[in-house]
Order: C-alpha cells, then sequence, then structure tokens
C-alpha cells in the first residue's frame, strides 16, 4: 500500500544534498518551473546546496515561479521572525528570481479571507511541479495541525500549543509568537505534482513513524500524502532512530 519511496541519507548534509539535487535536476530540465517552498530549521541546509548548485551552473531562473506553504499573521516582512524574511535571508537573496514571481501570502493583509482565496486562486492557474515539506513534531505539514480537513484549502489557522513551543525557539519570548497563521491548506498541498517530505533529527523520530505507519488519518496531518503517488520522503538516519 505504501506508495511513497524513501532516500535513506546518512547525515543531515547527505538530506539537504539529496533534496537540493532532485530540485535541480528538475530546474536543469525545464525553465518554466513552478516550486513550493517551506520554512523552519530542516530545509536551511537544502537551501545552501541549492542556491549553490544553481549559481554555479548559471541557471535562469527568469520563469521560475516559487510559491510559500505558509505565514503567520500579524508578522510583516521586515520582521526578522517572518517567513517572508526567513525565505529572503536563506533562498531569494542568493538568486536572481524575478519578484513578481516569488509568492508567500501576506500575513497581514487587511482582507486576510480575500488573500487565501487569491493565493487558493492563483495555484491553480499556475500548478506546483514540486513542493517541498517539513513536518512538525504532531505530524503537521505546513501550518496544517491535527484535525485539519483533508479537503482544506489555503486558509487561517489557530496554532496548537505544542507548534508555538517549538516555534517559540526563534522568538525572544513565548508571548511573542503569533498564534495564527495563513497556509496552504492539506487539498492544497495534494495539487502539486511532486512532493517531496524532508525528516530530519531525532526530535522527529516520532514523526516519521507517525508517516511510516501508514494510517490514514485526520489526526495525523501528513498522512495525507499516502493518498498521493508521488512523493519522496528524504530523512537522515536520526530520524530513523538508526
Ligand atoms: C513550522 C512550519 C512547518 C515546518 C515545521 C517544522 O510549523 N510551518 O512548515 O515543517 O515548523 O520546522 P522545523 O524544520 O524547524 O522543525
Amino acid at each position: 500500500m505504501t506508495k511513497f519511496k524513501e532516500i535513506k541519507a546518512n547525515t543531515y548534509e547527505d538530506m539537504s544534498n539529496e533534496a537540493a539535487t532532485i530540485i535541480f535536476d528538475a530546474l536543469k530540465e525545464s525553465k518554466q518551473f513552478s516550486l513550493g517552498l517551506a520554512t523552519g530549521s530542516t530545509p536551511e541546509g537544502m537551501y545552501d546546496a541549492l542556491a549553490k548548485k544553481i549559481n554555479e551552473a548559471n541557471l535562469d531562473l527568469s520563469e521560475l515561479t516559487t510559491f510559500n506553504l505558509d505565514e503567520y499573521v500579524g508578522l510583516d516582512e521586515s520582521n526578522d521572525q517572518s517567513y517572508h524574511y526567513f525565505m529572503e535571508q536563506h533562498f531569494f537573496s542568493k538568486l536572481d528570481i524575478p519578484q513578481e514571481n516569488i509568492h508567500i501570502l501576506d500575513g497581514v493583509a487587511e482582507d486576510l479571507q480575500k488573500e487565501v482565496e487569491d493565493y487558493e486562486a492563483l495555484i491553480d492557474e499556475v500548478g506546483i511541479d514540486i513542493q517541498v515539506l517539513g513536518i512538525g513534531r504532531n505530524g503537521h505539514i505546513a501550518f496544517n495541525e491535527p484535525g485539519t480537513d483533508f479537503n482544506s484549502l489555503t486558509h487561517k489557522v489557530q496554532l496548537t500549543d505544542e507548534t508555538i513551543e517549538d516555534n517559540s525557539r526563534f522568538f525572544e519570548s513565548i508571548d511573542d509568537v503569533p498564534t495564527e497563521a495563513v497556509s496552504m491548506g492539506l487539498q492544497t498541498i495534494m495539487k502539486a505534482k511532486t512532493i517531496i517530505l524532508l525528516i530530519s533529527g531525532d526530535n522527529k523520530k516520532n514523526a516519521r513513524d507517525l508517516f511510516i505507519s501508514g494510517e490514514v488519518t485526520e489526526d495525523i496531518p501528513v498522512s495525507i500524502l499516502h493518498n498521493h503517488d508521488n512523493v519522496i520522503l528524504i530523512t537522515d538516519s536520526a530520524a530513523r532512530g538508526e
């Protein structure tokens, strides 16, 4: 029943390189490409490796489009905890992607409902060729927490205490962590042609176990990926408990 493929990398660096290579090879193949991107500490190494490969090869990114998974509500792009800021720092500042092709949900939009609807419509129009995902300890993907409807589209979400606590390591105090976010929904993520799921570190062993158990339930958001035909899971040995 398991359709996904697992690449068992050794170190975090190996995992990052595996992911960067898959994306780089796809970008080389087709100039007009749409890439779904994730934030968090997990993909940082992948961004470094990918930017390096792209620059070494002098790849033309003029027809690359990107869509990020999510953003905190209430943080604007100048806030160093916003996902806008993260992406600029770790990836976009190193590359030449036309600004108008970069899409990240606006967490300070006046009309958040319109913002999420427009975002979903744009994804429907452009499509996503490869979507990169990290995972939360509780099996969340993007900001889709346990219990999220498998049919969900881009939407506003309430973060769980566990996620707020996990993400507080990046903030001065836990009280500074936003309690809401805007996020692609589970159904939005499923629209991507290929999905790369990165799981790294011993604190994510449980999340990998939840996924590979094969149980498909809304209590484990990542488990929806078992209904997708083209998922590549890339793990490091720590995430596998080795
Ligand atoms: C946040 C993000 C997720 C990410 C998760 C894990 O909640 N919204 O997209 O996968 O954190 O982050 P990390 O890789 O830092 O453990």
